[in-house]
Formats: structure tokens, C-alpha cells, sequence
């Protein structure tokens, strides 16, 4: 099992899905957590809800705001002396075919996927500069790297998250931080709830596992990226699709 005793973890968009199980994760290897949502009493119930060795907590957090990631990431690195994981989860999706996009949908969605992130990471690596250690996880996607009809926008906003990793890769490696993304397939949450009957069938026929992933997949994963056991791995994507895009 990995040992995370003593880490202190933040994880955005902690509240449910990926980022919830994320959580779980974390705090059954023994991590401190602080998780955020958008709505206060929903991040300090889902918080609630954890049970592990590590402690865990919960804030509110727009990730588009980025004086408010600032004011969070450094209050927390302060709070519990130290900042050594930070995963940035937050995200959102919205389907629409090309002649349909309104550019409302490309605001909220470059400013939540992709401002979000970059804003998550600027604070994160400034937390994380003082130790000259830290581990960054980023939300990418495989439609990110494959497209995805009538996901022009979302798989846009995936595409730039994933770069985000290679360049905050480079740029931060010297400090001793590593930064990695992972790409998740067709995950059973929220986000993902909407698909129709058909679209699952199809999904899971094409996929080589023969099934959807869970939120719990996506978090061991993740789990592993930001322990020691992944000490030399940064600036991949990594792939979580049980083989879908094969
Ligand atoms: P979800 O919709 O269950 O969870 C997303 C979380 O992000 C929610 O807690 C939501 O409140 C939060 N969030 C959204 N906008 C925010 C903002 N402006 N500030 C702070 N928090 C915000 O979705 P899920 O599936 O757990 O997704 C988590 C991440 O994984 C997202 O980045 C998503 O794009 C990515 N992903 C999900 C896949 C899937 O099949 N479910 C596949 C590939 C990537």
C-alpha cells in the first residue's frame, strides 16, 4: 500500500466523482486533505464523509477565480506547514456540436479546464517552491488527444491541460516538483451520467476490458503518480481506459 503518512494533499473539485474518490485515496494512504468545492457546506459534507488515517477537510473554491486558488493553496500550505500534493481536478463538460457552440460555453469551459488549471498549478508551485519537492496531478482527457464529435470545445480545453503538464513539467522539475496528467476513458460520474444507453453499449463494446471505469480507478492511479513510488515519472499522460483508445 502506498504510504502518504505525513503528506498534506489538496485536491480541487473534491466534492464527488473523481475528485472525490481522489480523496479516499489519499486519506486511506495516511495524507492530510484539504478538498474544495464551489459550495462551502457541500465540500465540508463530502469531507465529512471520508473516513481514512489522514485528516480531512473541506474549503470553498472557485477554480476560475484566480486570486481566490492564490488565497486557498497558500492558507492551507501555511495552515499545515507544508503543501506536497495538489491535484487538480476540477472540470467541466458540456457536449455541443460545432454549429451549435455559443460563446458562452467556450468562456465557462476555457475558463473552468484550462484558467482553472493553470491557476491551480501557478499556486501550487509557488506552495511547493519553498521545500523544492511537490507532486501535481492534472484532470487531462482521451478525447484531449483523440477529439470527440460534437466535444470541440471540452477535448480542446483537455488538449491544452495536457500540455500544461509537459510545460509545468519542464519548467518545475529543477525545483524538484513533478507534474503529470492523467487521461481518463469513459468514467461513471456526474460528468458522464447523461450518456445514452447506445453510447454506453458502444464504449463498452470497444473497449478492450469490456467495462466503464469507476471513479476508484482513476484515483489509484492518481495515487500512485503523486507518491514516491512514482519518484523519477514526470510529464506523462497517463492513460485510464481499459483500453479503449487501443
Ligand atoms: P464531476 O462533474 O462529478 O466532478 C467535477 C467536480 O469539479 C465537481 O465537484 C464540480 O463541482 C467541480 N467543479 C466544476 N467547476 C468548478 C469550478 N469552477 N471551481 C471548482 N470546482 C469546480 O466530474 P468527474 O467525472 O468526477 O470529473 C473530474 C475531472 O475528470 C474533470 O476535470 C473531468 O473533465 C475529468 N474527466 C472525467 C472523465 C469522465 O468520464 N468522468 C473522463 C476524462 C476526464
Amino acid at each position: 500500500m502506498t504510504d502518504l503518512d505525513g503528506r498534506v494533499a489538496l485536491v480541487t473539485g473534491g466534492t464527488r466523482g473523481i475528485g472525490l474518490a481522489t480523496v479516499r485515496a489519499l486519506a486511506e494512504a495516511g495524507a492530510t486533505v484539504v478538498l474544495t468545492g464551489r459550495d462551502e457546506a457541500k465540500a465540508k459534507e463530502a469531507a465529512a464523509s471520508v473516513s481514512g488515517s489522514g485528516s480531512v477537510s473541506g474549503l470553498a473554491l472557485d477554480v476560475t477565480d484566480a486570486k481566490a486558488v492564490s488565497t486557498v493553496v497558500r492558507g492551507v500550505a501555511k495552515e499545515h506547514g507544508r503543501l506536497d500534493i495538489v491535484v487538480a481536478n476540477a472540470g467541466i463538460m458540456e457536449d455541443a456540436l460545432l454549429g451549435m457552440i455559443r460563446e458562452e460555453l467556450v468562456d465557462t469551459t476555457l475558463s473552468t479546464n484550462v484558467a482553472g488549471t493553470i491557476h491551480t498549478v501557478q499556486a501550487a508551485a509557488r506552495a511547493m517552491m519553498r521545500k523544492r519537492s511537490g507532486a501535481i496531478v492534472l484532470l487531462a482527457s482521451i478525447v484531449g488527444e483523440y477529439g470527440s464529435a460534437g466535444q470541440t470545445v471540452y477535448s480542446a480545453s483537455k488538449a491544452a491541460v495536457a500540455n500544461i503538464a509537459l510545460s509545468a513539467a519542464k519548467e518545475l522539475g529543477r525545483s524538484g516538483i513533478r507534474v503529470n496528467a492523467v487521461a481518463p476513458g469513459v468514467i461513471e460520474t456526474a460528468l458522464t451520467a447523461g450518456l445514452s444507453a447506445e453510447a454506453v453499449a458502444e464504449n463498452v463494446g470497444k473497449t478492450p476490458l469490456g467495462r466503464l471505469g469507476t471513479p476508484e480507478d482513476v484515483a489509484k492511479a492518481i495515487r500512485f503518480l503523486v507518491s514516491d513510488e512514482a519518484s523519477f515519472i514526470t510529464g506523462q499522460i497517463l492513460g485510464i481506459d481499459g483500453g479503449l483508445t487501443l
